[in-house]
């Protein structure tokens, strides 16, 4: 099918179907958070409250399976890696692992090594004990690129992984943890670990190769059912929200740094706050009519099989008490396909994809 389409663009439109041929064949490589795990904590000892492999979860996904995915259906990271021609959403690291024979050809068509309940700092998630913090995701890449390497060769390697979309979605579990565990809550201290943090990571990243980043930041935290409880009114909790905001201008900043200083090095970076700040003040424009409860189980409670769940999801913008359903997942990963830099900057990641290195 891959083969065809090439052959196709490179008859009909000489030098242009190079781009698109490589725009096709560069894997992608997947980072971050339960907004786009898809089955990494299945293999992980961690506690039930960040599994997701067992009803309702999935119940939208093809044939109702429970993948580990925090969604009634595909998750964010299915919708851009679609978006963008690939007919499937690379599996995870471990998943390919306990797959020993197919392990090599499928590496090469890009791993996802999020993990729910992870953030960018090594600690948080630590009280869910062994969710696979965006630092240990990147060894585990160190590992896949030194297979990869095996395979390919130096040279050829750093020419497929220069053109392989990075994308990375975290930063919203070290919000949730550092108000959760700290008493006194400083923000100009949050904000200097984080971004020293995630500098290093993705420089760590960049060293192995990678130049197309595609970055999705932190949704308004504060908002989603859990953290609602926080307030009397039922309103967004906006201590969070503030968390959220200033994550936002710390990756712009880690990202114009970083550009700046490593050649060849690209960029997309989606505002995840203000795509969904607009859903929740014009929730009918947008078809939701609910946007602060959980479509499965409810705001203090997780989504399993003897919860409550609601018979209109494509109504709800959250599915459980943190994650959002699969139409506004979907919502979100059209935004960053296609939008405009109100909402993902400085270019978005159709315009990435297509950067040629
Ligand atoms: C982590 O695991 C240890 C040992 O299994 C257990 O005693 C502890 O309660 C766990 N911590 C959390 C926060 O789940
Ligand atoms: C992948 O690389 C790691 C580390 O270099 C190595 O231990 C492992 O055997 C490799 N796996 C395969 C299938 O080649
Ligand atoms: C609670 O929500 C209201 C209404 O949105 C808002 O004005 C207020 O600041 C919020 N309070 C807290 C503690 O977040
Ligand atoms: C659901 O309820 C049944 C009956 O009370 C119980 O045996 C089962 O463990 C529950 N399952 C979950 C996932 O809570
Ligand atoms: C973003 O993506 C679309 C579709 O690929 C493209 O046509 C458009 O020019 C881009 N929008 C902006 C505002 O850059």
């Amino acid at each position: 099918m891959r083969f065809s389409t090439w052959v196709f663009l490179f008859l009909f439109t000489g030098s242009v179907a190079i781009e698109a041929s490589k725009l096709f064949e560069a894997p992608v490589f997947i980072f971050g958070d339960s907004t786009v795990d898809v089955g990494t904590n299945n293999f992980l000892p961690v506690r039930q409250e960040i599994k997701a492999n067992f009803p309702y979860n999935g119940i939208d996904y093809p044939y109702s399976e429970p993948t580990g995915r925090f969604s009634n259906g595909y998750n964010i990271a299915d919708q851009i890696v679609r978006l963008l021609g690939y007919k499937r959403s690379p599996p995870a690291f471990l998943y390919l692992l306990n797959h020993a024979s197919s392990f090599k050809k499928k590496i090469l068509q890009g791993v996802n090594f999020a993990s729910g309940g992870s953030g960018i700092l090594d600690g948080t998630g630590g009280g869910f004990n062994n969710s696979m913090s965006l630092g240990k995701q990147i060894q585990q890449f160190v590992t896949v690129h030194s297979n990869i390497t095996e395979l390919r060769g130096t040279e050829e390697t750093a020419d497929m992984l220069s053109n392989s979309l990075f994308l990375i979605s975290a930063g919203s579990n070290d919000i949730f943890d550092y108000l959760r565990i700290n008493g006194n809550p400083s923000l100009p201290d949050f904000l200097t670990t984080i971004h020293s943090t995630y500098h290093d990571h993705l420089k760590s990243l960049y060293d192995l190769g990678a130049r197309k980043f595609g970055i999705i930041s932190v949704p308004p935290t504060g908002c989603c059912p859990l953290l609602r409880t926080k307030n009397s009114t039922g309103g967004c909790f906006e201590v969070a929200n503030e968390y959220a905001q200033s994550f936002y201008n710390a990756a712009e900043d880690i990202l114009r740094q970083l550009s700046s200083e490593l050649p060849g090095m690209t960029y997309s970076l989606g505002n995840l706050y203000e795509m969904t700040m607009i859903v929740i003040e014009d929730q009918y424009a947008f078809g939701f009519k609910n946007i602060d409860r959980a479509c499965c189980g409810s705001a203090l409670s997780q989504c399993n099989q003897n919860a409550s769940l609601c018979w209109n999801r494509d109504e709800y913008l959250f599915w459980d008490w943190v994650h959002p359903t699969q139409l506004a997942s979907r919502l979100a990963a059209l935004t960053l396909y296609g939008g405009s830099t109100r909402f993902v900057t400085p270019m978005n990641f159709s315009q990435l994809a297509g950067v040629d290195v």
